[in-house]
């Protein structure tokens, strides 16, 4: 019988009175491609992080080739060869990749290579796997997925040979995932074992050899992927089988427009958006497909900052109908102070409403009982505002500032990337408090990298590319294929 590259078994691991995971047992071979999906907050971050040595667990085992180890710091777990890249990254920006990578080498004999060496070694590594990067770069330069080959690219240099992504395409366009998976099939054929964290049953279908489904901190199952189906997984994580939307023809009244974008242009260094003509009428969804960085963002911006945008460059006129709410695409940036409790940041931006401040005095029970229903209604776990934001799992802080922008029940929603990082019972309640939000009447726009959302939740979607609105369809319009090509040419 082969040995298990990495087993678990009986492991357990409290955070205060929140139990992280429970008795978590499972085993993945050497050599393949294993996933770890579950609700938000199940506890597959935990128990990646105990395997990598930053948490300890409170009692279980964890085997690795067979001999229990119990790392105490990450030096210790890539000492052993396991290497994770993290659910948000943790690059420093203002340094160039080259320089990312070699600060974590401390010690070890790569370190002590003159730089001109370690560059060649680290561009053979990177041209053996086919990744395209400039090492020079500054990671603030870079995108998304070019940092994220960074990160790999560390993980591959200190010679891993058990790597454990944490939900490494949440934040890739379909052109980067494909890449991505090429190159994990790739490492799995040269013998390495992928640990793989995903919400989209998708990619566990098309790239797993095995799953293990985690439900509130527990293991319910392990299954080879061959012998299950996305359907079959969806209803494991999360007790029940999912509904699928009605879909619906609308019909707008064309006089009620909330939203204008009129001949709008603008540029922000690199980028630019050109005459955008575009109105989002009272009880409709309007998608914005396009691969990402195609001017999505400047949209955005000519809306609700257009300070950051160059100076003067902004033309046309933007408009828009009564209260506006909007959630930021990257909420650990913008709109959220990680170490606050979560009453605080659900305030945030409306601290001075007198709903919950009496002159310069906050309404501490209002907030913190008002906090607790929303934490309720929209199932944000553990159901505590007293909580600081950061130790909410990923997809619960998704979910508080959805749920913060929503419960103001504003007339134009601005919603970028809305359920990235959410499971997919969470995405099921984003998206029905999306459409609720425009049956009461309001308007929406929706900027999503995800073909399957955009077109489940719009009424229109037109399609960004190069600055430029290039193709609009309507609900009976809608197909994959055609806005795949619209958005990957423009035609
Ligand atoms: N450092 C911490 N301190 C306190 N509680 C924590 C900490 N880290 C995680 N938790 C809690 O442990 C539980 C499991 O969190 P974890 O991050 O493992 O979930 P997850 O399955 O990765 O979820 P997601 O899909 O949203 O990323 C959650 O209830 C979370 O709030
Ligand atoms: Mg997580």
């Amino acid at each position: 019988m082969t040995v298990p590259a990495v087993e678990f078994k009986g492991v357990s691991k409290y955070f205060g009175e929140v139990r992280a995971n429970s008795d978590i047992s499972f085993s993945v071979l050497p050599g393949t491609i294993h996933a770890i999906v579950g609700e938000n907050g199940a506890g597959k971050s935990t128990a990646m992080k105990i395997l990598f040595g930053m948490y300890r667990a409170d009692s279980g085992d964890i085997l690795v080739h067979g001999k229990p180890v119990s790392f105490r710091s990450p030096i210790e777990a890539m000492t052993s060869r396991i290497g994770m890249v993290h659910q948000h990254f943790m690059l420093a920006e203002p340094f160039s990749a080259l320089d990312n990578i070699l600060l974590q080498q401390k010690g070890s004999a790569f370190s002590l290579l003159p730089r001109k060496e370690q560059k060649k070694r680290l561009t053979e590594i990177a041209e053996h796997y086919g990744f395209v990067l400039d090492l020079e770069a500054n990671v603030e330069d870079l995108s998304v997925g070019e940092q994220q080959r960074v990160e790999i690219l560390k993980i591959l240099s200190q010679d891993s040979e058990i790597l454990i992504l944490d939900e490494p395409t949440a934040v890739l366009t379909p052109q980067e995932v494909q890449d991505l998976f090429r190159n994990l099939r790739h490492l799995r054929d040269e013998g390495k074992t992928i640990l793989i964290i995903t919400h989209k049953l998708k990619e566990v279908m098309s790239l797993t050899d095995s799953v293990t489904v985690f439900r509130a901190g527990r293991v319910v199952g392990q299954k080879k992927t061959a012998e299950t189906s996305a359907d079959d997984l969806a209803e494991m994580m999360v007790g029940r089988r999912l509904q699928k939307a009605q879909e619906r023809e609308t019909k707008v009244d064309p006089n009620q427009v909330l939203l204008r974008f009129d001949n709008v242009s603008a540029k922000m260094g690199n980028h630019a958006i050109h005459e955008i003509q575009l109105h989002v009428h009272s009880k409709e969804i309007v998608g914005i497909a396009g691969v990402e960085g195609n001017g999505q963002d400047l949209i955005i911006r000519s809306l609700l900052d257009a300070t950051s945008l160059d100076r003067n460059s902004l033309t046309g006129q933007v408009s828009h109908e009564g209260t506006l709410g909007a959630f930021p695409e990257d909420r650990l940036r913008l709109g959220v102070l990680p170490a606050r409790p979560v009453y605080e940041n659900f305030i945030l931006g409306q601290h001075k409403s007198p709903l919950f401040s009496r002159g310069l005095f906050l309404k501490g029970k209002e907030v913190i009982s008002k906090t607790q229903e929303i934490m309720n209604t929209y199932d944000i776990r553990p159901h505590n505002p007293l909580l600081s934001f950061e130790k909410l799992s990923g997809g619960n802080q998704q979910k508080l500032v959805v749920a913060r922008a929503l419960s103001q029940k504003p007339q134009v929603v601005i919603a970028a990337q809305p359920t990235r990082g959410v499971d997919i019972g969470a995405i099921e309640f984003i998206h029905n408090q999306l459409r609720t939000a425009r049956d009461e009447g309001a308007g929406v726009l929706l900027i999503s990298s995800e073909l399957d959302e955009l077109m489940a939740l719009s009424d229109r979607i037109v399609v960004i590319y190069k600055g430029r609105l290039v193709a609009e369809f309507t609900r009976s319009q809608f197909d994959e294929v055609a806005l795949g090509k619209a958005m990957g040419c423009g035609k």
